[in-house]
Formats: C-alpha cells, sequence, structure tokens
C-alpha cells in the first residue's frame, strides 16, 4: 500500500503532524511520498497511490488560498481515489470543521472521496502566542492521537467531522479571508532592526518578498497572511500590517517549560480546549 501527502505548513505545525503520519504508516508497512504544495508543481502521480492525504492550517475558518489553488491543478483520477485530510488550528471550536467544504468539492469533481478526516489543535501563530505548557500539552496530544488515527485509516474505518448546518454558505463568506490577505499585504514593511539578512524571501510560499540591492524588503501583492516570514524573523522586524498585534514571532519549543509561565490567555476558549484535551485523554487511555 502507498500514500501520497500533499502538505502546507506555513509555520511547522502540520509538518509535525504528517511527519508523525508518515512514521506511524511506515510502521504498519505503508510507504509514502511527500509533496510540499510550497514547491509549485506536483513531482508525483496520485494515480500510483491507494490514498491521497491533504494536510494544511485552517485559515479564517478555511484551507489557505495556495491549497485551494493546488488542488485545482490535478488532473481527474480514473477511478476513486481514497482522501484523508488532516488539518490543524489553533483551537477546538466546532466552526472550524467547516473547513474543508471547498477542499472536498474541489477534489471530488477530481475523483477523490473523502473517507477520513482528523483536526488537531496546535499552538497560534497568529493572534497570541500560546505558552510553551500548552504548545507541549498540544503535541502531547497529537503524539497520542496519531498513531489511533493511522489504525483507523488502515482498518478502513471511516471518520468525518460532524457536518455544520448552512456551514457551506458560512464557508464560502469565509473565503472573504483570501483578498483579506492580499489588502493586509499591502500594508507589511520591516522596521529598523531588519537586517536584510534574506530569510523571509527564501521563505515566502509565494515569493510575495523581494529584497533589492541596497537591502530593503519589499512586499509585493500576493500575500497569503500565511505569517511565515513574520514568525521566522530572527529579528522580530517584520510589521504585520493590519494585524501586527497579532503577530507570533519565534518557534515554539514544543518542551515541557522548566519555569511556571505567566498565561494571559488562560481564560481563552477555555472549555474546547478542556474538552479537545479530554477526548484525547480518554481515546488515548482506551487504546492502552
Ligand atoms: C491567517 C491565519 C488564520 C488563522 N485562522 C484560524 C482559524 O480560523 N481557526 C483556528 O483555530 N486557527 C486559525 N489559525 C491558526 C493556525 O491554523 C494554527 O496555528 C496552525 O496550527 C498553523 O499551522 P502551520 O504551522 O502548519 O502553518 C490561523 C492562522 C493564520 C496565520
Ligand atoms: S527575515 Fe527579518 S531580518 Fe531577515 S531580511 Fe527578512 S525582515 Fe529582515
Ligand atoms: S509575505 Fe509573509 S505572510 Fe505573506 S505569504 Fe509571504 S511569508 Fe506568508
Amino acid at each position: 500500500m502507498r500514500a501520497l501527502f500533499c502538505y502546507f505548513s506555513a509555520t511547522g505545525n502540520t509538518k509535525k503532524c504528517i511527519d508523525l503520519y508518515q512514521n506511524y504508516l511506515s510502521l504498519s508497512g505503508v510507504e509514502s511520498d511527500i509533496h510540499n504544495i510550497d514547491d509549485g508543481k506536483l513531482e508525483f502521480n496520485p494515480e500510483d497511490y491507494d490514498m491521497v492525504f491533504f494536510a494544511y492550517p485552517i485559515h479564517g475558518f478555511n484551507a489557505p488560498e495556495n491549497v485551494l489553488k493546488f488542488a485545482k491543478t490535478l488532473k481527474k483520477c480514473k477511478e476513486k481515489k481514497r482522501l484523508i485530510i488532516l488539518k490543524t488550528s489553533g483551537e477546538h471550536l466546532r466552526i472550524n470543521n467547516i473547513s474543508s467544504y471547498s477542499l472536498i468539492r474541489i477534489l471530488k469533481r477530481r475523483n477523490y472521496y473523502l473517507t477520513n478526516e482528523y483536526h488537531y489543535i496546535m499552538p497560534y501563530d497568529i493572534i497570541f502566542r500560546h505558552t510553551d505548557l500548552m504548545a507541549y500539552n498540544m503535541y502531547e496530544a497529537l503524539k497520542g492521537l496519531v498513531p489511533l488515527d493511522v489504525k483507523d485509516i488502515l482498518d478502513n474505518k471511516i471518520v468525518k467531522l460532524k457536518y455544520m448546518p448552512f456551514g457551506h454558505l458560512l464557508q464560502i463568506f469565509m473565503l472573504i479571508e483570501h483578498p483579506g490577505a492580499k489588502i493586509n499585504g499591502l500594508f507589511m514593511h520591516t522596521n529598523k532592526n531588519c537586517i536584510s539578512c534574506g530569510l523571509c524571501e527564501k521563505a515566502c510560499p509565494t515569493k510575495n518578498i523581494e529584497i533589492d540591492e541596497k537591502g530593503k524588503v519589499h512586499f509585493k501583492h500576493s500575500c497569503l497572511m500565511c505569517t511565515r516570514c513574520a514568525f521566522y524573523c530572527p529579528k522580530d522586524a517584520i510589521v504585520f500590517g493590519l494585524f501586527n498585534s497579532w503577530k507570533v514571532n519565534g518557534k515554539y519549543s514544543f518542551q515541557m517549560p522548566k519555569e511556571e509561565e505567566v498565561d494571559k490567555h488562560k481564560r481563552y476558549c477555555k472549555n474546547s480546549y478542556n474538552r479537545y484535551f479530554k477526548i484525547a485523554e480518554e481515546r488515548i487511555k482506551n487504546q492502552k
């Protein structure tokens, strides 16, 4: 059996998830290949695989624009192809269930049929920085859940997220995030801390950043608002347009913190996080 992963991960969370998937599939004898949507053209032929995974971070209750664009470039499969969607996001609100509706529609026209969809909670790369403890707990939950979900997939168990009434309409409305990202991009610039290191230019998935011969950083018109440039900038020098106060800079360690942290957001979506961790804990415990 063979699996193909097509993924986009702006700041590494979704990549962490598919690395675990690839590892557990391999332990069960399933070979897989990975296509990073950043890299443009697909070098693999989906016809050669028994299942195709699409993995992405939820952006504005939707799949990012580049993921939808990539899906539209795929040819129609000759026979029905098994589709599995993996998505990560910063909170466990049920409204996030709608995020794949456009993607599923696009892929269905190309003969891909959804059998499984999983949503994992990972730390925010926008809005605010989760504490190290929260990021650690999220990753621990992910590590516990992935082997169970891989088992379900290999046992051909169908797992879909709960349908949201009027979700299709809401999801179409939410596509407003895509032009919104481009508008925000017009207001992005760098501050005096920029050292013209070129990292943001290299990292941008849409080649939206250019550094001129004087070392000045220019943002063009195809921003996805994916936050990668601002997240990884070593000098925290990017002013993230109209959403600058939501900027998160610097990788998460995903390690258990050595010292107690102040959690300024401990009340934020508290019940929904608790519910997610409780469900994860019970599933992991029951499996053992
Ligand atoms: C523009 C943007 C919009 C986002 N919208 C949502 C959202 O609607 N719901 C949510 O739970 N998280 C949202 N997030 C948070 C990301 O989905 C989350 O941090 C994700 O795990 C990042 O994955 P990545 O590191 O693979 O890019 C958003 C992030 C960005 C950058
Ligand atoms: S990554 Fe940061 S410091 Fe480096 S060129 Fe870009 S904005 Fe400047
Ligand atoms: S400019 Fe920054 S936020 Fe916009 S697409 Fe490029 S890396 Fe992502």
